[in-house]
This record gives structure tokens, sequence and C-alpha cells, in this order.
């Protein structure tokens, strides 16, 4: 079954849809200083994407969305932008909740948040627990993530539970050790998306995209529309992907 995204002869392929996409939403500032506006509105234009491209994903079948929202870098950031981006996503989940719920999305978070405002760990856990019995398209928000402290945690949990006498170490393989990252029993993102041009991984996945498609945008994130997202799809479609083989 095909889909049409309103753009002559452009199909997607529903029986060909990526299983997991992963965003890096970049570009936010940069969009944001060409209009001579404020950082933190270009934040707050590159929300409106999120929620538009968490619809598109759902309506096409994607299985797991994942969102780089915020990094274990990103602490480096002045105060007035962390305090945005940590408003903003507890804006998404009180205005966005209800609608992901309806929607059957269960939302799932991908870093350490202990660390973050006691305001955003609480809307966070709502969050969590609103959808934790939903089984529909799952969300990621990767936030205060980090992929190789995510390894190094992965790492430090095998020695506990082989102390511990939980596991045995001839029996850890490639498959095995993904249990032990943030994205358990999730399958590897198929496709990871870049916009802003930037062509770096950043820190953000790196054991679970050995073997993703990437696709590179130069619109900035608050551009990256879901006609945009479909594109990149229809990208993927287009790919040959061997895995290794021939
Ligand atoms: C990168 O742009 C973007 C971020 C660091 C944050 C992304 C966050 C959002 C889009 C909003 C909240 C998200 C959710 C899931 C609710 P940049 O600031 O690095 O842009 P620049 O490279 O042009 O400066």
């Amino acid at each position: 079954m095909n889909i049409d995204i309103g753009k002559d002869n452009i199909k997607i392929d529903l029986s060909n849809i990526p299983n997991h996409v992963a965003i890096i939403m970049d570009g936010n500032g940069r969009w944001a200083n060409s209009r001579n506006l404020p950082r933190h509105l270009g934040h707050q234009e590159g929300m409106k994407r999120v929620v538009e491209i968490v619809e598109s994903a759902n309506k096409i079948g994607i299985k797991v969305l994942t969102l780089f929202a915020f990094s274990t870098e990103n602490w480096k950031r002045s105060k007035i932008e962390i305090d945005t981006l940590m408003n903003l996503l507890v804006v998404f989940i009180r205005k966005e909740i209800r609608r992901l719920s309806e929607n059957n999305i269960k939302i799932c978070i991908l870093g350490n948040i202990n660390s973050l405002p006691v305001n955003v760990i609480k809307e966070v856990n709502i969050a969590l627990e609103k959808t934790k019995n939903n089984d529909g398209m799952i969300l990621n928000i990767a936030l205060n993530y980090g992929s190789r402290i995510e390894i190094v945690e992965a790492v430090k949990k095998i020695i506990y539970d082989y102390d511990k006498g939980l596991i045995d170490l001839s029996q850890l393989n490639e498959e095995n050790f993904k249990e032990y990252l943030y994205t358990k029993n999730q399958p590897d993102p198929d496709l990871i998306i870049r916009t802003s041009g930037e062509k770096r991984l950043s820190n953000f996945l790196t054991y679970q995209a050995a073997y993703s498609e990437f696709y590179f945008s130069d619109k900035y994130w608050p551009d990256f529309d879901s006609e945009s997202f479909l594109d990149a799809i229809i990208d993927f479609q287009n790919r040959d992907r061997r895995f290794g083989g021939v």
C-alpha cells in the first residue's frame, strides 16, 4: 500500500517503513540567528516540528522514534538556554500527553534524568507513568543523553551482574550487550536523520548505529517539516542495505 504525501508522483511505500528512526534536531540557534531572533525562539519553533513529526511518524507506522532533545554536553550552554530547553520539555509533556496517550504512544527516556531540575523529573515521571502500558509507537526522548556514558554504564552493570553471579561472561555477546543499554528491547535505528548541514553523530547512539542509514538535511530543524521528514523516509526506501553481505 502507498501513501500520497501531496507531491506529484511521490509516494511512501507502507510495506517498507523503517522500524526505528532517530533524529538529531540541529540548527535551532542558527535558525533564530538568521532571523535576528533570540536563540530560545529557535527552540520554541523547533518544538512545533517535534509535535508535527511525532504525528507523521505515528501515522506511517514507525515503531520507534528517537529525538535527541538534550545531550550530556549541552550543560555547557548558558543557564537561560538550558532553562528554556527544560521548560519546553515540561510544556511539551503537559500539552501533548493526552494526545500521545490517545494515540497509544509510549514515552521512554534515554539518558540519566536524575540530575535534571526537580520539576522536570516530576513531569517526566508523570509522562512515563501515564504511557507505560501503551503498546503503539515508542517515543524515545534522549535527555541528558550521551552514548559514551551509556556504554560505560552498561559495562558497570555487567560487572555488577557478574559479581552477583547473574551472568556468565562466555555468554555475553553483541546482542545481549544491548540489553544493558537505554534502548533495551528496542530495534536498532534503521535511519538516523540530522538537520542543519552538520554531518556528525555527536555522541548519539554509537553502539546502536552500527548499521544505520544516515540522512543529512541542510534545513535547520525549525524548517524541517513533516514533508521534509517524509522525503527522508522515501530516500531511505531507496537505499540498498546489505549489513555486510553482498
Ligand atoms: C540543537 O540546536 C537543538 C537542541 C540542543 C535542542 C532540541 C530541542 C527541541 C527541538 C525542543 C524540545 C524537544 C522535545 C522533545 C520536547 P542548536 O541549539 O544546537 O542549534 P545551533 O547549532 O544552530 O546553535
